[in-house]
């Protein structure tokens, strides 16, 4: 039976994470896969998660099973972080929470209890948007289509577009967005624009599914927030898929949550029943190691002091080699126009190069970025930013 089966491609990203492994030239750049690095090109242990890690193990007393919807702490620490302290749906009790098996684990969960609720829902999706969008939310068999929202001549979002395009959707659509660090394009909505939005979701009842995966690495733990807190706090219905990959590190433990805002509590208890229900027959439990981590520092004043103020140097990281490629591009490239990337926020930017440039980026200069032309920014470091300047400088016409 199983020989029938055709043999996929790679994935796009996980693929160019193998390719550049197992490139040997000490040259080598990797712009591909977002995780954060640091300027020795580590993806290190954040200090806060080995001190939390470490005490945990000491105190563990037992690897029995937690629960369907996860650590009940993690759960109620992670409402606070994304929402605030003071948010109203905390107070009026229609928020719930499940963990989930990182952020593809949360938007997969949010995919399914939306197909539970209107089969025939369709998702909207941002022109362009992060390529394990499609899978995680479609192969439950939701519609997908897609707005625009990306303006390549500015660098930044077409917000024109993307309104008139929300604006003929019909009641009950679902539209994904980006809380901040839009991925793969770095162009995010200012407050103002999240305003606008607000009162057209409200206007013609669309529900919004925001994808929030790295809150403190735009321009702060608050400021990256301030989408889905402004959302939660004057809308009916809101989903929230989180991930603790990136701002904690955290990658390979697979820690997430999905929040689900429901118009009254009852309706908020029933969606959470159906969301156990779900993981259950998913994948049971979510894993708890990287969850009783974020738990262990999110309720820690000492631990939580120092994992904010690592994020805080991890995203000044990202703001000053934003602005030192500028400055090497503007050298190597002087015909074009790289000032965007200083404007944009998070690990990603389109470089808005060819796809022969990409090509030969990756071939002869052992340069690695997606083929649609994203870098992590993250990827660079003081000791290969000349380089890539150079390299870019040798194949943009
Ligand atoms: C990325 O966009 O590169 C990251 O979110 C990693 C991944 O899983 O694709």
């Amino acid at each position: 039976m199983l020989e029938l089966l055709d043999r996929l491609p790679p994935d796009p990203i996980l693929g160019l994470m193998a390719a550049f492994r197992a490139d040997s030239d000490p040259r080598k750049v990797d712009l591909g896969v977002g995780v954060y690095r640091d300027d020795a090109g580590e993806t290190p242990v954040m200090q806060a998660v080995r001190q939390a890690e470490q005490a945990l193990l000491a105190r563990q007393t037992t690897k029995s099973y937690v629960s369907a919807v996860g650590n009940a702490g993690f759960n109620a620490a992670m409402e606070r972080l994304v929402m605030g302290e003071e948010h109203p749906a905390l107070g009026a009790g229609r928020l719930r929470t499940i963990q989930a098996p990182g952020g593809c684990g949360a938007l997969r969960l949010g995919a399914e209890l939306i197909r539970a609720a209107a089969p025939e829902a369709v998702v909207h999706v941002s022109t362009p948007t992060w390529a394990n969008h499609v899978p995680l939310l479609s192969n439950c068999g939701l519609r997908l289509e897609r707005y625009p929202y990306f303006d390549s001549a500015t660098g930044g979002v077409a917000f024109d577009a993307m309104t008139g395009a929300l604006d003929r959707l019909p009641p009950r659509s679902v539209v994904l967005l980006h809380a901040s660090c839009h991925n793969p394009t770095g162009a995010d909505l200012e407050d103002g624009q999240w305003r606008e939005l607000l009162a057209l979701m409200r206007r013609r009842s669309l529900l919004p599914f925001i994808d929030i995966a790295y809150q403190g690495l735009g321009g702060g733990v608050a400021e990256d927030a301030y989408g889905p807190r402004l959302l939660c706090a004057e809308l009916p219905e809101v989903l929230v898929a989180v991930s603790c990959s990136k701002n904690f590190g955290l990658y390979r433990e697979r820690t997430g949550a999905l929040h689900v805002l429901s118009a009254t509590p009852g309706a908020a208890d029933a969606a959470l029943s159906q969301l156990a229900r779900i993981a259950r027959g998913l994948y049971s439990m979510p894993p708890d190691h990287g969850a009783a981590i974020v738990h262990a520092i999110l309720t820690d004043e000492r631990l939580r002091r120092s994992w904010a103020g690592e994020l805080d140097s991890m995203r000044l990281r990202i703001q000053q080699l934003r602005a030192a490629a500028v400055q090497r591009l503007a050298a190597t490239c002087p015909r074009r126009d790289f000032g965007f990337i200083a404007r944009q926020r998070g690990m990603f930017s389109y470089l808005g190069v060819e796809p022969h440039a990409v090509r030969e980026l990756r071939e002869r200069h052992h340069v690695y970025m997606l083929d649609d032309g994203r870098i992590n920014i993250a990827g660079l470091a003081r000791d290969n930013i000349g380089y890539f300047a150079e390299a870019v400088g040798k194949v943009v016409r």
